[in-house]
């Protein structure tokens, strides 16, 4: 199925650029936050008719050009054995502490253990319209290993799996394969329920230095994107699935992205779209990169920075317009709709 958004994912000519926004289906919206008055998070995503119905909830309000399924990227930990709660955030009762805990991880099959998300999608994907793009997502392999290994609620420095890295790499490279082989199947079952596109999002592998994004992060990503790419050529060949790749913080290693295969890298709003496009090699497609703070600002500053994003891009290179990171709670619902209404009309005036 060919949508705006699959045709700038593959750098083809479109009419306008899309956009949708990154945690579009959560909390900022009133719906969701009525909804969560009577079922808990966790209930929302294991349940196909709730996840579908928030999935698709941010299409009437703001009216993105895709919609992402609703989940999260660690509902794959309770088959793997870990125990997760949200409260909002990740709390794990039981993390993985040494070599054989991830030894013992349970490498389960996400067509059985994760049927709910097939669901899902299937019964989303029926109800949005042909024109609009469903998403699927995953976790990348060192964003839910640096969930999966933290014992400390506090803080975001990871420093388990860091030090995993370099005292233990035998154990590292299993967990990180480990999470390839889950990640690989559990994408390619959201193909076939019917996603258009497939996120992965890898929120945490920028804030590692250089050589460990080399030997942990490139490889890895590259195999699971090699798996889904060879799932479509074989099985899926009359349509194309672009996959995106979410790194965030990641201007030491934006010459290497090309090496990950994927069709779309997605940046935050750290650097410029041009100065990405001048240093990340390849004619990958771009995805991004609005500050997420934007959205509180008054509607002539939201329409000079879409306005000064879309200018940056070259005619002809694939573009999706996005957050830099994801959608703030607090953002004023109206806002969202008007930032998504102006990359629209002023998209298509420079496409014209
Ligand atoms: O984009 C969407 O709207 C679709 C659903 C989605 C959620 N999480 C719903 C959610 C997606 C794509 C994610 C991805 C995700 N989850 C990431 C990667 C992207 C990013 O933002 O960096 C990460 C790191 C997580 C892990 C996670 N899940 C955290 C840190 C938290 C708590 C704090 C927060 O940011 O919301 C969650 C909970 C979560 N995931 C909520 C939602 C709507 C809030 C739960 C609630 O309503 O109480």
């Amino acid at each position: 199925m060919s949508t705006l958004f699959t045709d700038a994912c593959f750098n083809k000519k479109r009419s306008r650029t899309p956009v949708w926004m990154m945690r579009q289906a959560g909390r900022y919206l009133p719906e969701y936050r009525a909804l969560k008055e009577h079922y808990d998070f966790l209930t929302m995503c294991k349940t196909p008719e709730l996840a579908a119905k928030v999935t698709l909830m941010p299409i009437k309000p703001v009216n993105p050009d895709a919609a992402i399924l609703f989940s999260d990227i660690l509902i794959v930990l309770p088959p793997m054995g870990i125990n997760i709660n949200f409260n909002p955030g990740p709390v794990i009762s039981n993390p993985v502490k040494n070599a054989s805990d991830i030894f013992a991880l349970n490498n389960f099959s996400p067509r059985s253990e994760l049927a709910f998300v097939s669901s899902a999608i299937k019964t989303a994907r029926s109800q949005l319209s042909s024109n609009k793009a469903l998403i699927g997502f995953c976790g990348a392999p060192l964003t839910i290993g640096a969930y999966l290994t933290k014992t400390d609620s506090k803080g975001q420095n990871f420093t388990e799996l860091r030090s995993l890295f370099y005292s233990d790499k035998r154990a590292a490279h299993r967990l990180m394969d480990t999470l390839v082989k889950i990640q690989s199947g559990f994408l390619i079952e959201q193909i076939k329920a019917g996603v258009n596109g497939v996120q992965i999002f890898d929120t945490w592998a920028g804030s590692m230095p250089r050589d460990i994004i080399k030997e942990f992060v490139i490889p890895k990503v590259a195999t699971i994107i090699k798996n889904v790419k060879e799932f479509i050529r074989n099985e899926n060949s009359d349509k194309d699935v672009p996959v995106i790749y979410y790194i965030k913080d990641a201007v030491h290693v934006f010459d290497l992205l090309h090496l990950t295969g994927a069709d779309v890298i997605s940046i935050d709003e750290k650097v410029s779209i041009k100065y990405a496009l001048t240093h990340i090699k390849g004619n990958m497609a771009i995805q991004g990169n609005l500050d997420s703070s934007i959205l509180f600002a008054s509607k002539e500053i939201i329409t000079k920075e879409v306005s000064s994003i879309l200018s940056t891009v070259p005619a002809g290179r694939g573009h999706i317009f996005n957050l830099g990171h994801g959608i703030l709670p607090e953002t004023p619902v109206e806002n969202a709709a008007f930032m998504i209404s102006e990359v629209k009309r002023l998209s298509k005036l420079l496409h014209d």
